[in-house]
């Protein structure tokens, strides 16, 4: 386990997760890294650290580079586990070292591994290496309130932690090694499922950072960015304008195909008024997926079939991952057909204007629709968009 040189005296020295196929319910299909940055000048310098289980693959790289036991300083940049998860055990090789977090980390820290050597970084504040400085930048709920990022003027490089990272395990570092395409993709998922709910602290850290000269962006999972900081920046700054696109999704479940005979009458109703819809089927797409063609969606409509006397707990447990994540500005629509009770509908309804969205009239079918009915529900959503 080697380190691998991120520009002259730094090197990035995390742990790669490739077999993480769940992070507390988000899908990651391409694993996850854990980075880790270390910066050799008078004082040597580890930002952040990994999850605990990749605690010998993260000393291993160090000791690719320096003595563990010689680190002078450690910066904390977020309590979360997945990037404090070795601290303790940093602690113990370098007892010297001085661990600098946020002021909320300083509080949350010590609930998680007791006693530690801390100080509060103030926002702003600037620590010299040597060579080199650090300014510390606080980036409250971006994504816990300990979060804040490092900024490194000499070289440009901005250590942002959680922010502008991708779940992506790979042995290739920076975006010119790695397909674009997925590199965005998974950034985007990252944004939904991650960062969705704080588009307010969003522009608020983007406002901050926007005074800075960013040569590159070394964020705590996935790919560093120094091609394309632009377009990355640009795309947090859509994503937490809450801008959406001409597109619809369709989410369903479906007992006897009655309902998802009605998800595809209403996806007709957006197509002929050329809007981009997407049929989505709880029963074969993952909520995070969802989440992130929702990111850019106008419309969510939710579809469900009412069993002993509620939604299916696929749609009840999709709708409960959509209403944490707290997407704002929606157009909405509840369906379903239904035996007797049809209950689903209403409660999908009163989930959907929980979370603000402005809503179109449900629409319910009793058992199985006819051509006519489902003529009838495309021409009265076609309508009503
Ligand atoms: Fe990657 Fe909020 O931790």
């Amino acid at each position: 386990m080697k380190a691998v040189i991120i520009k002259d005296g730094i090197y990035w020295v995390g742990g790669i997760d490739w077999n993480l196929r769940n992070f507390h319910g988000y899908l990651t299909q391409r694993g996850s890294t854990y980075n880790a940055y270390l910066i050799i000048d008078e004082k040597s310098t580890l930002i952040d650290t990994v999850k605990y289980y990749l605690t010998d693959e993260m000393l291993e790289r160090i000791s690719s580079v320096i003595d563990p036991s010689k680190i002078d300083i450690v910066v904390s940049n977020h309590v979360e586990m997945d990037h404090s998860g070795a601290l303790k055990k940093i602690a113990e090789i370098a007892p010297a070292a001085e661990i600098i977090t946020s002021p909320n980390g300083e509080k949350g820290l010590p609930l998680h591994y007791g006693p530690l050597k801390l100080r509060a970084a103030r926002n702003g504040e600037k620590i010299s290496l040597g060579s080199r400085t650090l300014e510390f930048i606080l980036t409250p709920m971006v994504h816990w309130p300990d979060n804040m990022m490092a900024y490194c003027p000499e070289e440009k490089i901005l250590f942002s932690n959680d922010a502008f990272g991708q779940h992506i395990a790979t042995c290739e570092r920076f975006e010119e090694e790695y397909s674009f395409d997925i590199i965005m993709d998974e950034a985007k998922k990252y944004y939904a499922n991650i960062v969705l709910p704080y588009g307010a602290q969003v522009k608020k850290a983007l406002e901050a950072s926007s005074t800075l000269h960013i040569e590159v962006i070394a964020p705590s999972h996935g790919i560093i960015w120094r091609s394309h900081v632009k377009d990355i920046i640009r795309e947090y700054d859509k994503w937490s304008s809450n801008t959406t696109d001409k597109k619809a999704l369709i989410v369903y479940d479906t007992m006897w195909k009655s309902t998802e005979m009605m998800a595809i009458a209403i996806y007709n109703a957006f197509e002929k008024k050329d809007y981009f819809p997407k049929l989505l089927s709880l029963q074969h797409n993952h909520i995070s997926d969802i989440m992130t063609e929702l990111l850019t969606a106008e419309y969510i409509c939710v579809g469900s079939p009412t069993l002993n006397n509620n939604m299916l707990p696929t749609v009840s447990a999709f709708l409960t991952y959509m209403k944490g994540l707290a997407p704002k500005g929606r157009k909405a629509l509840a369906f379903g057909s239904y035996g007797w009770g049809g209950q689903s509908i209403k409660q999908v309804e009163e989930v959907l204007a929980s979370c603000g969205f402005e809503l179109l009239e449900s629409v319910k079918v009793q058992y199985v629709p006819t051509e006519k009915a489902l003529a009838e529900i495309t021409e009265k959503i076609a309508h009503a968009i």
